[in-house]
């Protein structure tokens, strides 16, 4: 089976590492120009390798793993079966992205799109065929959870084919009906803002806000190098989109989240977040 991702950023390199971790699948992993394509392979490359170094993964693997990732743009999706698009979050650029891609991909190619909170029913929009939500989570190799979200107009018999998938790459779906910041994100990134909120307010350091959420809920990480684990403009992002759909105060951005976003201090991705990154 072929998959092609669209977008080869943090997530779409993830997700196209998970696939072609899994025996069966080959992928097209694509972006806007080819440079773009190889930088996303090559920081798979870099995550194989680390597991090679650990002893932890087989050179030979990784090799085989590495040749079934072609890179490109969209154009090399004619023959996938399926699409994950990971593209920006911007409702338009989706929109746009599965529009050109029904024009190239098979008529059975299944169109599935990983966005983090953008309405399912409107990506799928004049596109010519159904989408359906994939949502994976970052780090996309490692976490086990995919949100499989159905919008108004995605066919239940899409929905199983993907849970299937999902459970082929040693994932676990969760069925999810299309509402703001679906499951993990509405629980998740209000916390996010929250622990930002007392960090502003002076109330604690920041070391001592995530020590406090790793050791008193037993958290893998605190809140604050998650924000900047997940991008501090992604949870930006989906806060707006909570106060859109929702319109509750709780749901309101901290400025200080603003601040931090529009001081380009996005967390990993760009060097320097709530912490520093090299
Ligand atoms: N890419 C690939 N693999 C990674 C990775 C990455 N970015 N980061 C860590 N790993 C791998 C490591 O190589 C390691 O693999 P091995 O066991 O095979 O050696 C394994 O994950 C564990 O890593 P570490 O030992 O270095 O560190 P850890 O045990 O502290 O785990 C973590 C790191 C997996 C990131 C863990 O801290 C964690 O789960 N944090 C929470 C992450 C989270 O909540 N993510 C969800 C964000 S929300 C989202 O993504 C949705 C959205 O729409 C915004």
């Amino acid at each position: 089976m072929k998959v092609g991702i669209i977008g080869a950023g943090t997530m779409g390199a993830g997700i196209a590492q998970a696939f072609a971790q899994t025996d069966q699948y080959e992928v097209c992993l694509c972006d806007i120009n080819e440079t773009f394509a190889e930088n996303g392979k090559n920081r798979i490359r870099q995550a194989l390798e680390k597991r090679v170094e650990k002893g932890k993964l087989e050179r030979e693997v990784c090799n085989q793993i590495l040749n079934k990732i072609t890179t490109g743009t969209s154009e090399i999706c004619f023959d996938c079966d399926l699409i994950v698009e990971a593209a920006l979050e911007v409702l338009e650029v989706k929109q746009e992205t599965f529009q050109k891609l029904h024009e190239i991909c098979k008529e059975d190619c299944i169109f599935a799109t990983n966005t983090s909170s953008l309405s399912i029913t409107e990506i799928s929009q004049n596109v010519g065929r159904p989408v359906v939500g994939m949502h994976f989570f970052n780090p996309a190799p490692v976490l086990k959870l995919v949100e499989v979200i159905s919008g108004l107009n995605t066919p239940k018999e899409m929905v199983q084919k993907i849970i299937r998938i999902v459970e082929e790459i040693g994932k676990v779906p969760v069925e999810v009906e299309e509402s703001g910041g679906f499951v993990v994100n509405r629980i998740l990134i209000p916390m996010i803002n929250e622990a930002i909120g007392i960090y502003a307010e002076g109330g604690a350091s920041k070391e001592g806000i995530d020590a406090a959420m790793k050791l008193g809920a037993n958290h893998p990480m605190g809140p604050l190098a998650l924000g900047d684990l997940i991008g501090l403009d992604v949870c930006l992002a989906i806060m707006e989109v909570l106060q859109k759909e929702f319109g509750e105060a709780k749901y309101h951005p901290h400025p200080y989240l603003r601040k931090m976003v529009r001081g380009r201090k996005l967390g990993v991705k760009t060097g320097s977040g709530f912490y520093e990154y090299n």
